[in-house]
């Protein structure tokens, strides 16, 4: 088979954000387009000849597509091998694990995370590199570059491959292995958790549900909790993955998990609920009677995580993206290991990772993981979790209640402002930016509270000194509470404003508040402030999580 080249246009816009290239499936079905990007990744990573990748995705419209064309062109390119999930279908933190397990040169993902799927919804494709990890910052800038004056791209002429039989097969001179997409993560989990344990919960009585949310976690859910762990068939919800997510929005939180949420809330509810997004990195935790905040998960499982085999040696240190909330911190402070903040993205954990610096890690964004890939997991942090119920014998709420009697509470919310005017979104922004050296000592809001420091948020990478500025306008107030507002970096329409909200209140305080009514203060102040109502013509967020 002799590799054709054919000429290109670059397109405009092919910038990964926050996690890869993230734009309407409509734009990546454009003639040439996901061709431009892919050469634009090989091109950046000085070429494939002799490489071996790791191909999936999350199974939304386009995916299997998606794959045929890369899967020409690594293999026209002189790419070795590519090891594919069966049927195109791969969990990120799965390929993560993949990467590392076959220790292949890198992996490319397909999957616009917990953004909705179908013709008319989101398509993305992100580069892994070797650590498992997505692309640092670096190499993103790099493919950007790229994507600028790429002139041409080189392909095969071949007819597609039937990605659903197991075992390996040529395409050219490349060799392509499909993979049961379940097998290896799950060896993974059985290492670090104690599946007999766990069995012997759900044996006992103990109740649970999982909504993969037509999703690509249905099969490594059903494997695992059904199969391996003896949950009783149906523990499962929306467990087959399909192209559009059954019309839904694969984001696990109280709005889109709605069904779930208010199973867990009523009487007959199970006593532990969880969900996870497209591509299986996020989760969400409840329990019977009570949701547990992303940020919260983080602070409960280190504080915990030494309950489970694969987390008894000290932990290295927790790192959380900065508009986490400062839960984690508390607990890391009395464990006496290192906490760190990075900027959003899991990105940005990567280094501290491999460096052995961190060994959990977690977002706001329903993100959690640790050191056994470099994506955040959403049924590791699960069966984390049912790990510490399983050696702890007592309910969810219990456990955060009692994490807040040692540690305190943050109160904590999200709010977000979808689809509005970018160009109102970013005028906010710069004019907040310019007027941040007046903001200390100015008072907002009704009642007044007080602004103790401001700023853009600037990290320098502890290992290797990368800087990475304005990563979000930090607010911090006298009476400790925070605001941070940030402009989303994952949206496909217009602008996304998120706006975190977050209050201390210590253990000896009042601990059995409701969220938004503990946070409306902060709130109205923020708004005063920024003008945010007036600039996005909004009086309420979207979404509040
Ligand atoms: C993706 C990344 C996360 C990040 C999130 C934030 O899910 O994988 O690491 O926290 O995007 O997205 P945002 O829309 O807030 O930029
Ligand atoms: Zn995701």
């Amino acid at each position: 088979m002799t590799p054709i080249t054919r000429a290109l246009t670059p397109f405009d816009g092919q910038k990964p954000g926050t996690s890869g290239l993230r734009k309407k499936t409509r734009v990546f079905m454009q003639k040439g387009y996901l061709e431009a990007f892919v050469q634009s990744i090989f091109n950046a990573i000085e070429g494939v000849a002799g490489k071996t990748f790791v191909v999936g995705g999350d199974g939304r419209f386009f995916n299997a597509e998606a794959i045929q064309t890369i899967l020409r062109m690594a293999a026209a390119q002189g790419a070795a091998r590519c090891i594919v999930g069966q049927n195109g279908l791969l969990s990120t933190p799965a390929a993560s694990n993949l990467i590392r397990q076959r220790k292949a040169n890198g992996g490319l993902i397909l999957s616009a995370s917990h953004n909705p799927g179908g013709i008319d919804a989101d398509f993305g494709l992100k580069y892994n590199i070797s650590n498992g990890g997505p692309a640092p910052e670096g190499v993103t800038a790099a493919m950007f570059e790229q994507t600028k004056t790429v002139s041409e791209y080189t392909t095969l002429d071949s007819a597609d491959l039937d990605l659903s039989a197991l075992g390996e097969v040529a395409l050219g001179d490349m060799t392509v292995e499909i993979v049961d997409p379940v097998t290896d993560y799950a060896a993974l989990m059985k290492e670090l958790f104690d599946f007999k344990a766990i069995s012997d919960l759900i044996a006992g009585g103990f109740t649970l549900r999982f909504d993969a949310m037509h999703a690509v976690t249905g099969p490594y859910a059903t494997a695992i909790l059904e199969g391996m762990l003896g949950a009783p068939k149906g523990t499962v919800m929306n467990g087959t993955p399909s192209v559009d997510f059954g019309k839904g929005h694969p984001d696990p939180n109280p709005i889109w998990a709605k069904p779930l949420v208010d199973l867990v809330m009523s009487d007959d509810g199970p006593d532990f609920a969880a969900a996870s997004d497209g591509d299986g990195d996020r989760n969400m935790i409840l329990g019977k009677g009570v949701y547990v905040t992303p940020s919260d998960s983080l602070a409960v499982l280190a504080a915990n995580a030494h309950l489970a085999p694969g987390y008894k040696r000290d932990l290295a240190g927790v790192a959380r993206s900065m508009p986490t909330s400062r839960a984690a911190d508390r607990v890391a402070e009395k464990l006496g290991i290192a906490s760190f903040e990075t900027p959003t993205g899991w990105k940005f954990f990567g280094n501290l990772l491999d460096a052995g610096k961190a060994t959990l890690c977690g977002e706001e964004s329903a993100g959690t993981g640790s050191d056994h890939v470099r994506e955040k997991d959403g049924l590791w942090a699960v069966l984390l979790w049912l790990n510490i119920l399983a050696e702890r014998k007592v309910s969810v709420k219990d456990i955060l209640n009692d994490h807040w009697q040692t540690y305190g509470r943050d109160y904590y919310s999200r709010h977000d402002y979808e689809a509005v005017d970018a160009a109102a979104a970013e005028a906010m922004m710069a004019d907040m930016n310019a007027r941040l050296g007046d903001l200390p000592g100015t008072e907002v809001g009704d009642p007044p509270k007080t602004i103790a420091a401001a700023d853009q948020f600037s990290y320098t990478d502890p290992v290797d000194g990368s800087v990475s500025n304005n990563q979000g306008l930090r607010l911090l107030f006298a009476d400790d509470s925070r605001a941070v507002i940030r402009l989303s970096g994952t949206g496909t329409e217009g602008a996304t404003v998120r706006v975190y909200l977050e209050r201390y209140e210590p253990a000896n305080g009042d601990l059995e508040g409701e969220t938004q009514a503990a946070l409306s203060d902060l709130a109205k102040a923020v708004n005063a402030l920024t003008g945010l109502s007036e600039r996005t013509g909004r009086d309420a967020p979207d979404v509040m999580t």
